[in-house]
């Protein structure tokens, strides 16, 4: 797909971090942005920055996201990209003992359904709706659209307390291939990316030696990522018309280990 300014595109989680570098890439290229967060305050500013729009949008609410697919179409055209950055962790044992008292205690499921929700389920309602409005619009060079999600490396090695984590990301990538399938009649192409370790507001609570520490146990190069690596290679399965249905780890070859 050629990035410019008849292209537009949705960018959820896009106030921050991996999607606000994914914005910003591709409003660089002319591509017409529109933000959806919980974060208005941050969105707004970025909107206004790119000359886009931002849509407050809880990606965990039908009628939230219907309102800002109604929203950004007005403001800036029929989408032909989606970007997934919307989420969040937690981390807690399956199953735990407490050192103090000996109490044993396990994954509160409420906790559990959350992440999943925003997580999983939060990003297939934002490809559903996108997928049926780009099938609205004519083909250019035989493409109509391209969405690209955001996993995680914990989808394949996640930690101890990742469980909710881990499997709302196993579940993208587990259904970025049969989604792919459905859209391939229709020329719409789904890739997802499985982060390592980035340099992002996610990881800013972590005092600066966590940050080392951690960067430190990338292979090479020897660092956290950079919002801006993400967010090039997310461009790049929105250009290259062959790459569909895929999932690609981007971690300098960290493999997690257990904690
Ligand atoms: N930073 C990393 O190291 C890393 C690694 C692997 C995967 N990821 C994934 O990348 C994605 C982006 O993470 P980030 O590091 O940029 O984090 P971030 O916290 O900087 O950005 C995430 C954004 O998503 C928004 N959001 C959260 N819940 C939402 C909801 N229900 N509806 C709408 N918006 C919501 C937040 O307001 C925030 O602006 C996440 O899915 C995260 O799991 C990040």
């Amino acid at each position: 797909m050629k990035l410019d300014s008849s292209i537009s595109a949705v960018i959820t989680g896009g106030a921050s971090g991996l999607g606000a570098a994914t914005a910003k890439q591709l409003a660089s290229y002319g591509v017409k942005v529109a933000l959806f967060d919980l974060n208005a305050e941050k969105g707004e500013a970025l909107a206004k920055e790119l000359g886009g729009v931002f849509c407050e949008v809880n990606v965990t609410d039908d009628a939230s996201v219907d309102a800002g697919f109604a929203k950004s179409r007005a403001a800036i055209g029929q989408e032909r990209i989606l970007i997934n950055c919307a989420g969040t962790g937690n981390a807690i044992k399956t199953a735990s003992r407490d050192k103090n008292t000996g109490e044993v205690s396990h994954f509160p499921l409420d906790k559990f359904n959350m992440i999943i929700q925003i997580n999983l389920v939060g990003t297939f309602r934002c490809i559903a709706k996108s997928a049926a409005g780009m099938m609205t619009l004519d083909p250019i060079d035989g493409e109509r659209g391209a969405i690209v999600n955001t996993a995680s490396v914990a989808a394949e090695d996640g930690q101890i307390g990742q469980a909710a984590y881990s499997a709302s990301k196993g579940g993208v990538v587990g259904m970025t291939l049969p989604i792919a399938r459905d859209l391939s009649r229709e020329f719409i192409r789904v890739n997802t990316i499985l982060p390592g370790i980035f340099n992002t507001p996610l990881l800013a609570a972590a005092p600066e030696p966590v940050k080392q520490a951690l960067g430190a146990q990338v292979p090479h190069p020897a660092r956290l990522g950079n919002p801006e690596e993400y967010a090039s290679l997310a461009t790049e399965m929105c250009r290259n018309a062959y790459f569909n249905g895929e999932d690609v780890r981007l971690d300098g070859a960290i493999r997690m280990a257990p904690r």
